[in-house]
C-alpha cells in the first residue's frame, strides 16, 4: 500500500509521516518512509541541485529534475517494497508536481500528467493526505523554524530555491492542490494543518484504519 502526504512547504508533512510510521511499526506492519525528492543517492544529489538557492533553473528543467529523481526512487525502492507488501509512506509524490510545476510555474498540465505517469511507472497512491494551510501561515512556520525576520523581500534569506518563489507562487500551488482534491475526492483527503500535530494524526488514523483492515483481509 502506498500512502502519500502532500501540502505546502511547512504544512507539517514530515511531522505526520514520522507519527504515522511510528504508529504502524507499533502495530507490526512493515513500513518504509521516504521523502521526495530524494531517498536514494542519485535522487538526493538531484534534490541538492533543485533546492540550492543560487541555482537558476528554468521551469522545464525543474520539472524534469523532480521527475528524474522520482523515477530513481520508484524503481529502486518503492516498487520492490510494494511487491513485498510493505506499507510505503511518501513525503510528497506526483501531486506535488501538478501543484508546484503545473499550477505554481504554469506548465502545461497534460504534459505534466504524461511525465508523472512515466516517472512514477504508473504507480498510484492508495490514499493521499493533503495538509491544507494558507501560504502566509506556512511561510511563517518556515521563518520561525529558521529564526528569520518576517520579510519576504530580502534575497539574502537562507531559504531554499523553492521557498524563495514568493507568496503568489504559493497561492497558486495551494489552488492546484484544491483542484486535485476536487478531481479525486476518493483518493485525496484534506486535513487542517493548523490543528495540533497529535490531532491531525488522529484524523489520519481515522481515515486509514478501515483501509488497512480491508487490505489485511485481502492479503491473508
Ligand atoms: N500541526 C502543527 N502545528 C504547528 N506547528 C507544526 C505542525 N506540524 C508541524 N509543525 C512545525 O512546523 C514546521 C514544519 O513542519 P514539517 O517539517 O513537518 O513540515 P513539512 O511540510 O515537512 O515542511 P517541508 O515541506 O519544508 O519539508 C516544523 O517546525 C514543525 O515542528
Ligand atoms: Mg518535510
Amino acid at each position: 500500500m502506498l500512502i502519500t502526504f502532500e501540502g505546502l512547504d511547512g504544512s507539517g508533512k514530515s511531522t505526520q509521516v514520522k507519527l504515522l510510521k511510528k504508529h504502524l511499526i507499533k502495530e507490526n506492519f512493515d513500513v518504509l518512509a521516504l521523502r521526495e525528492p530524494g531517498g536514494v543517492p542519485i535522487a538526493e544529489d538531484i534534490r541538492e541541485l533543485l533546492l540550492e538557492s543560487k541555482n537558476d533553473i528554468n521551469a522545464i528543467t525543474e520539472l524534469l529534475l523532480f521527475s528524474a529523481s522520482r523515477s530513481e526512487l520508484i524503481k529502486t525502492l518503492i516498487i520492490p517494497a510494494l511487491e513485498a507488501q510493505t506499507i510505503v509512506i511518501l513525503d510528497r509524490f506526483y501531486d506535488s508536481t501538478v501543484a508546484y510545476q503545473g499550477y505554481g510555474r504554469k506548465l502545461n498540465l497534460d504534459h505534466i500528467d504524461l511525465i508523472n505517469k512515466i516517472a512514477s511507472f504508473n504507480i498510484k497512491p492508495d490514499i493521499t493526505f493533503y495538509l491544507d494551510i494558507l501560504p502566509e501561515d506556512s511561510l511563517l512556520r518556515k521563518f520561525s523554524e529558521k529564526s528569520l525576520p518576517l520579510s519576504f523581500n530580502d534575497n539574502n534569506l537562507p531559504l531554499d530555491r523553492m521557498e524563495k518563489s514568493g507568496l503568489d507562487f504559493y497561492r497558486n500551488v495551494r489552488m492546484g492542490y484544491k483542484e486535485i482534491l476536487n478531481n479525486e475526492p476518493e483518493r485525496v483527503h484534506e486535513l487542517d494543518a493548523l490543528k495540533k500535530p497529535s490531532n491531525i494524526h488522529k484524523d489520519v488514523l481515522k481515515k486509514l484504519i478501515p483501509i488497512l483492515n480491508a487490505s489485511k483481509k485481502t492479503t491473508f
